[in-house]
């Protein structure tokens, strides 16, 4: 029952008054004179309104809503998950003693911050016979429960106080931007973060899916042809055979189409951005031709086969995207305004009029007053970042347009920046409006008012972060992008949503309502009876079993031709044990003992995200592999002896912390970092990885020696905490 009472003096008042529930975001709840509660645990069905049951929202950004039925079928499995209650979907006229009714209401009831009716709200009764959760839309009915979900989780005893709420979103973009054009995520990484921003009630996931890192003007043409980019989208069409090159870091039409849907299902649309003319690097190495003489990062917009080939790009990918509106780029192009306005409108007619989709631009130019020459179209939605750009509220609003915020007072750049974070600031969420209080969509400057529209504005279409990956794809690994996130996306959520939750109630929740998050595993965390996770000694094996004596019964498998003998597990080419598990997410210590008999490069452990190896090529230093790229320690295992190792994930960054075997037994600290910097940032060295536990599998390629004492531990000695170790300058990267 964690709801607060607040009054005008501040003093708690007696039952009948208005209250709120504690949750991200907050939710107005009006407390009934009845007293009492209604406890989760008595819930027996979750009833679907038969006259809803298939109803859809097609008011949102999606064009593959899920209907009222299966909205509540995901519930159902969520409230399995979150809450191990066994609440079974059925459907029915009319609420019923102990059940969650789900129904649609009147759908201009709910008002956003314009005063415009919003098919996101909603209205839950809570009352001793059960709750009705009443959707504007589906949409709305699906925001609902999360709002179950969350007070479940916060009330020990699953009991909600009697009354109701009435709660509908104050803007209708809500949720984040992530670069996957200059870093690769997996798919199914996208899709957890998805169900992330699904349980804070954010609807949107804009991803970027092609760029590449800052280029040398100076490299010669071979280098820059050369230079990484990627164009993620991967289609077979030879209508842009070689686009695309990169084929393992890619998204298939099928990646692409479970992404969609995945997300859909969970109330959030996937925005993808392809961007040119600027920043199409990717574009011009697949034709030369098309780029400008003065910079080969950019189109030449008046070379007679650019529009064409944009448009054989878009015609390719737009049948592949379930949303109403796809985003042009249009970022940072810095040849001719009056070419780049009509290249944008040339764009929107050809989208709008083939494939009655809308599109979306980052703000680059603010429009002019030229008669001798035509603005972008109002039509066309503007995404603000930087006031050098362009004014948001001046420039675009004043002159009809409809505009995103993502000022970069709400940037991140993976790892390392000149001029921006690396992760999301909280207090900047919860103090950032001119008047010291909370961020809000219409917050555009956080220090002159001046330049914020009034909170009503129809204009403002809401608000995204963004994070970014300036330095490429071997600055950051993929979970690194979440945690860059994690401790602020949700509050951002509450301010995205018109919540009024303070700094402090935050802090309080938030980690509670982390763990409960259904449909993700981000925190890569492990089920487990004690802080000891897994524990081989191999003292015994019985037939090809290993035994885990942590007590989870994670028992290993040795796959061919192995021995166990005297507690040591011997590995030969071509065998391994694996485990029944994956990965393990920050903080951790994986110990063991190795003894290597031969330099081979090969592999120790593999996961699902990174691979720990002595040796990637001819060097036999140890090195992780995680998405796709090495970071080297300038460290090599000794042979035909033992060694002791622990390796360590303490916030933010990894060591490999060694022992010698003898008497002498001083650890010696190595820390795995990237190496990042481009032709204008000079290198920075020794930037801390975050990389998870590899632990699906021991030995498996070419390693030969011993191993013994594998014990995966949650959590890290404190003494490591913001240990940096010495550093080198100078050491060239691992090539
Ligand atoms: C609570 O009781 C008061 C006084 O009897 C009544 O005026 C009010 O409408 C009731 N409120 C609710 C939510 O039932
Ligand atoms: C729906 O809500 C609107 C706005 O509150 C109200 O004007 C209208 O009468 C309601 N319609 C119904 C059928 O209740
Ligand atoms: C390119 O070369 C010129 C001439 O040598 C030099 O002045 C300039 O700094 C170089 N630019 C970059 C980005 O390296
Ligand atoms: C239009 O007029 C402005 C202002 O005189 C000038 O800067 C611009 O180059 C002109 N544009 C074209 C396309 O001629
Ligand atoms: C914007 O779109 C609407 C609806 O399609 C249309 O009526 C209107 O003319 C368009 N405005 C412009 C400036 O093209
Ligand atoms: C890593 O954490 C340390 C504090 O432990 C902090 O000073 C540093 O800025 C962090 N680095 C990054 C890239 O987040
Ligand atoms: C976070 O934001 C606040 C408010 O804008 C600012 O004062 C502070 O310097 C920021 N902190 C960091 C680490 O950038
Ligand atoms: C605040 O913004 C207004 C409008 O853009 C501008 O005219 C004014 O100079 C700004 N004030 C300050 C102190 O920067
Ligand atoms: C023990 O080993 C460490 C690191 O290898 C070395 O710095 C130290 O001098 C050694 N101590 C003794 C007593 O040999
Ligand atoms: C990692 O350990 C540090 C230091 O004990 C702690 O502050 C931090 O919360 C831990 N991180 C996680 C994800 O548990
Ligand atoms: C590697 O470490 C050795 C000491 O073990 C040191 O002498 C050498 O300079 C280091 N090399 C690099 C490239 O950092
Ligand atoms: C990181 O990637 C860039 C671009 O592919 C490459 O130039 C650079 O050498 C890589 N750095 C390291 C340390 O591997």
């Amino acid at each position: 029952m964690r709801f607060s009472l607040i009054s005008a003096v501040g003093v708690l008042l007696p039952l009948q008054c208005s209250a709120r529930w504690l949750g991200i975001p907050t939710v107005p709840f009006e407390v009934s004179n009845a007293t009492g509660s209604f406890c989760l645990k008595n819930l027996k069905a979750i009833v679907v309104d038969t006259k809803y049951q298939n109803a859809v929202n097609t008011e949102g950004e999606t064009l593959i809503p899920p209907t009222l039925r299966s909205f509540a079928s995901t519930f159902s499995e969520d409230l399995a998950s979150t809450l191990s209650l066994k609440v079974p979907v059925v459907i029915g006229g009319a609420a019923e003693k102990n059940t969650i009714f789900l129904t649609i209401g009147n759908s201009s009831a709910y008002l956003d911050a314009a005063g415009r009716p919003t098919s996101e709200g909603y209205s839950i009764d809570v009352t001793s016979q059960g709750i009705v959760l009443t959707g504007a839309s589906p949409l709305g009915a699906w925001w609902a429960t999360r709002t179950i979900l969350q007070q479940g989780v916060l009330d020990d005893g699953m009991q909600l106080s009697l009354g109701s709420a009435s709660d509908a979103p104050g803007w209708g973009i809500r949720g984040t931007f992530l670069d996957a054009g200059r870093h690769y995520y997996p798919t199914e990484f996208l899709i957890e973060m998805c169900s992330y921003l699904s349980f804070f009630k954010q609807n949107t996931f804009h991803v970027h899916l092609s760029d590449s890192p800052s280029l040398n003007p100076n490299l010669t043409m071979e280098e820059k042809l050369d230079f990484y980019s990627a164009f993620r989208p991967n289609s077979p069409d030879p209508a842009v055979a070689g686009l695309n090159h990169r084929p393992n870091e890619s998204y298939y039409q099928e990646d692409f189409e479970l992404l969609q849907q995945k997300c859909a299902s969970r109330g959030v649309t996937i925005i993808p951005e392809i961007e040119a003319p600027g920043h199409a690097l990717v574009i011009n190495q697949w034709k030369p031709e098309l780029a400008l003489s003065t910079d080969f990062t950019l189109l030449n917009i008046s070379y007679p086969e650019t529009i064409p080939t944009m448009e054989t790009i878009w015609s390719t990918f737009i049948p592949w995207f379930h949303s109403k509106t796809v985003h042009l780029g249009a970022d940072e192009y810095t040849a001719a305004v009056s070419e780049y306005n009509d290249y944008v409108n040339t764009m929107h007619e050809y989208i709008g009029t083939k494939f009655n989709k809308n599109v979306r631009i980052w703000g680059t130019f603010p429009p002019n007053d030229y008669a001798n020459e035509t603005n972008v179209n109002t039509n066309v939605t503007v995404q603000h970042w930087e006031f050098f750009e362009a004014n948001p509220y001046w420039d675009f609003i004043k002159n009809g347009y409809s505009v995103l915020n993502s000022d970069d007072q709400f940037y991140v750049v993976g790892k390392w920046s000149g001029s921006y974070p690396q992760k999301l600031n909280v207090t900047r969420i919860f103090h950032g409006s001119p008047d010291g209080g909370p961020t809000a969509p219409y917050i555009f400057d956080r220090t002159n008012a001046t330049n914020n529209p009034p909170k009503d504005s129809p204009y403002v279409l809401g608000q995204l972060p963004a994070l970014w990956n300036d330095f490429g794809p071997n600055s950051t690994c993929v979970i690194e992008a979440y945690w860059a996130l994690r401790y602020g996306l949700p509050g951002l959520g509450d301010k995205q949503w018109g919540g009024d939750l303070f700094m402090d109630e935050y802090y309080d929740i938030l980690e509670p309502l982390i763990a409960a998050i259904p449909g993700q595993n981000l925190d890569r965390k492990i089920p487990s009876k004690s802080s000891t996770i897994l524990s081989y000694d191999f003292s015994s094996s019985h037939g090809n079993t290993i035994l885990d004596k942590s007590g989870n019964g994670y028992n290993g498998k040795i796959i061919g031709d192995c021995s166990v003998k005297d507690s040591i597990l011997t590995l030969k080419p071509g065998c391994s044990v694996s485990t029944p598990l994956t990965s393990k997410g920050r903080n951790y210590t994986l110990s063991f003992s190795v003894n290597p008999t031969t330099s081979t490069p090969s592999t120790l452990f593999s996961g699902s995200a990174s691979t720990l190896r002595t040796g990637n090529g001819t060097p036999s230093q140890v090195l992780f592999i995680t998405g796709g790229s090495p970071y080297v320690l300038n460290y090599t295992l000794p042979l035909q002896t033992w060694t002791d190792v622990k390796i360590v994930s303490i916030n933010n960054a990894t060591y490999f912390v060694i022992s010698p075997s003898g008497s002498n037994r001083t650890e010696t600290v190595n820390e795995f970092t990237a190496t990042i910097g481009d032709y204008s940032n000079s290198f920075v060295w020794g930037n801390p990885m975050s990389i998870e536990a590899p632990i699906a599998s021991i030995g498996g390629d070419t390693f030969e020696g011993m191993i013994k004492d594998v014990v995966l531990v949650d959590g890290a000695d404190e003494k490591y905490a913001g240990y940096v170790a010495p550093l080198v300058i100078g050491v060239a990267p691992y090539t």
